[in-house]
């Protein structure tokens, strides 16, 4: 596919996978997607997967390792967190973080996760800020405003260096393990949203060269017409990850 900017295809595998079938996934994947150039791949497997599968997919030219989430602090007294430093440990360099899930079940606001941002831009991690809005704010026709203030104070403070590092993806609530997907022109329009207010708080220059992933029930069967749409730069796959076959399918249909 000709883009302008290089797809990225991230898999969230979420809290799936013990060690043994972490290893079994990411083995596949390695043998399957090994030798693509043409899109970034990312997996993102729970954090006590992350030390054995790092190490099997050490040599690979096409495989990055993600982590799910990620603490503000750096070492010390948190109990049950997991900081960047410790991220590090197992070449991890991507994290996504304001992932929707953490935002209705652990609460986090804005504010966190632009803390969390900004922590792991200094630990050079790349983050995946996610932003969404729900099934009862798009009724209401507030989803401009809603993505907007995640927008706003998700990446406040950052400079536009920093925005370089930085990868947005947009996930509808309401199409995450539905089996709904926004339509190709229902992520078309918040995408190039998103990059009009990208344009808005740094400048043009940042603006092109931002990805805006989209999630919510991608599949191998809508990736070609959502992958076809200008502000789409890639997927955050959660369901479809799981299985070596689908996300594989995923990654070579938006080649
Ligand atoms: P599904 O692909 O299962 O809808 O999940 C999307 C998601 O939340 C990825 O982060």
């Amino acid at each position: 596919m000709d883009k302008v900017r290089k797809l990225l295809i991230a898999g969230n595998w979420k809290m799936n996978k013990t060690v043994a079938e972490a290893l079994s996934l990411a083995g596949d994947l390695q043998r399957e997607l090994g030798l693509v150039k043409e899109v970034d791949i990312v997996i993102c497997p729970p954090f006590t997967a992350l030390s054995e599968v790092s190490k099997l997919i050490l040599d690979s030219k096409s495989i990055r390792l993600g982590a799910q989430d990620m603490s503000q602090h750096n070492f010390g007294a948190y109990t049950g967190d997991i900081c960047a430093g410790m991220l590090k440990e197992f070449s991890v360099r991507y994290v996504i973080l304001g992932h929707s899930e953490r935002r209705q079940f652990a609460k986090e606001s804005d504010a966190l996760i632009n803390a969390k941002t900004k922590a792991a831009l200094a630990a050079s991690l790349k983050p995946i800020v996610c932003v969404g809005e729900t099934l009862t704010e798009r009724e209401a026709n507030l989803t401009e405003k809603v993505v907007d203030t995640q927008i706003t104070g998700c990446l406040a403070g950052l400079t536009k260096d920093q925005m370089d590092e930085v990868v947005i993806a947009y996930e509808p609530v309401w199409a995450i393990g539905t089996g709904k997907t926004a339509t190709s022109q229902q992520a078309q329009e918040v995408h190039q949203f998103i990059r009009k207010r990208i344009t808005a708080l740094f400048d043009d220059a940042v603006a092109k060269r931002v990805r805006i992933l989209y999630g919510g029930s991608v599949k191998p069967a809508n990736t070609r017409e959502l992958m076809s749409q200008r502000d789409v730069d890639g997927a955050l796959v959660g369901g479809a990850s799981l299985e070596a076959r689908s996300f594989s399918d995923i990654v070579k249909n938006s080649i």
